[in-house]
Parts: C-alpha cells; structure tokens; sequence
C-alpha cells in the first residue's frame, strides 16, 4: 500500500547565492513549475541567513508556495552568542523548516548529538520543522558500523522529544561519502538504511511516530537518480545540495515523476 507521506524536496544551499542571486532563482523556479508539481511534492529552501528575508518577501507577496528553510539555528532564544541566530529569529522570517545536525556543520563545528538535541528542541518549541541529518563515513560503512552510527545519532537528537513531534519531522539519511562527491549510495542501500531509522524511531517513539516522519535521502541527488531513489518505499524526499543551487536543475528534480514520460 502506498504511504500517507507527501514527498518532501529541500534544496540546502550550503553558502553559496548571495540575496540578488536567491531572488533571480526564486523567480526562475516558480516559473519553471507547475500547478501540479506543488500538489505532488513540497519543496523547502534552505539560503544562507542573509537571504532569507528577500525570499520571504517574494515569496509571500507572490503567493508561491515554497517553504522557507534555514540551514542552521542556535539552541539559546537569544544572548551574548557572538555571530549566532536563533530560531524566534527564523520563526519571525516565516522560516518553516530547519536543518539540524549536517554533516558539515558535525565536522567543521564541532557539533555533537547533545547539541543537536538541544537545537532540535529550539526548532521545535518555535513551531518550526527540523530536519534531522543523520549519516556514516565510508570507514564506518566499510567496517560494518554503519547501522550503529545512525542509530546512536537518531536515538540521541531524538531524546526528549514527544512522539506528536517526532512524527512531524524530517530526517535526512545523507551518507558522507556520498556528499558532493557523485558517488550516490544506490537505491537498495538508501532504502534499507531509511527502513532502518524507520525501526529506530518506532523504537524510541512508537510506530505512529515512525510512519509518519518523513526520511529523506541526501548525497549527490540528481535529476539522473532521483526517481529510482523516490520509488523506494522508505524514501520520502530528498535533501540536495549541488544539484539545488540553478533553477532548471532543480525543477528537473522536483519535476522526478515525469521521467521517462
Ligand atoms: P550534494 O547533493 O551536493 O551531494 O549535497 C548533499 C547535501 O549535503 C545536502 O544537505
């Protein structure tokens, strides 16, 4: 039987676009989609802080119906967090959707799964959708480690969070070695690894929790790969980096069910 979860594309924009930029895309992609693709997919945004209030302008008084994403919060309201924002700050940009926990801003900024619980919480106690990025290195996928990595990571940002919230999610299954590097995980592997966090959140939230919460695949999606990996039944979504970042490619992503028409 077919799932309930809408399909769920976010483009994250790592820092790349400036203002000027993010508004020509924004206008290219809403003229490049159809009626059709909003009522198949949604689609999230995730700019740099410094664009989100020229997206929000444009796309509140164009009506168009993407949600805005940031990339990143602090888990504090507000304080003396030299170069942070918070997530009222986000809330009051409309910004809808939040990622938590990416790989990069583990392995650059040392964020840790404590961190990311608590940020987790901040998103969500300001009515905002996180999405939790989760996924292993080719060493631990080499060595059999895979598995337990992910399972520690959701089981630790999830700690504390009720089942109402964990089945409102996003999670995002991104394995490193596939990031930016081409090298996609395959379909089969990303499923079973997205049928895996499915049982962790059953797990650590019960299974109403579990067949709700949306996974999303990340690591070199492309308009070539995206309806293999969308045919997956634990596959929700996707996150896409690279291939987000110019209108046209980005429609052909979201646009995935026209493939091969
Ligand atoms: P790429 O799509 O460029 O591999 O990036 C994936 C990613 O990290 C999205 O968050």
């Amino acid at each position: 039987m077919a799932n309930a979860r809408k399909p769920f594309i976010s483009g994250n924009w790592k820092m790349n676009h400036n203002h000027l930029d993010a508004v020509q895309f924004i206008q290219k992609l809403y003229y490049r989609l159809e009626k059709d693709d909003y009522e198949a997919v949604e689609i999230s945004i995730h700019s740099p802080f410094t664009d989100i209030r020229s997206l929000q302008t444009i796309i509140e008084s164009d009506k168009m119906k993407f949600h805005i994403g940031a990339q990143n919060c602090h888990y504090e309201p507000s304080g003396a967090f030299t170069g942070e924002v918070s997530a009222p700050m986000l809330a009051k940009l409309s910004v809808s959707h939040v990622i938590i926990g990416h790989s990069e801003r583990r392995e650059y900024f040392g964020e840790t799964d404590e961190i990311v619980n608590k940020k987790l919480k901040a998103v969500l106690g300001n009515g905002m959708t996180p999405i939790l990025c989760c996924g292993e290195t080719l060493e631990e996928r080499e060595s059999g480690e895979a598995n337990s990595k992910v399972e520690g990571q959701i089981r630790a940002g999830l700690a504390g969070i009720t089942k109402e919230h964990v089945a409102s999610m996003v999670i995002a299954y991104e394995p490193i070695w596939a990031i930016g590097t081409g090298a996609t995980a395959t379909s089969a592997d990303a499923e079973e690894m997205c049928l895996h966090i499915r049982g962790v959140v059953a797990g650590v939230a019960g299974n109403d929790a579990a067949e709700s919460v949306r996974i999303q695949y990340g690591g070199s999606v492309k308009p070539g790969n995206i309806a293999e990996l969308m045919a997956q039944p634990n596959i929700d979504g996707a996150l896409v980096g690279g291939a987000s970042l110019e209108a046209d490619e980005f429609a052909a992503l979201i646009q995935y069910r026209n493939h091969g028409r």
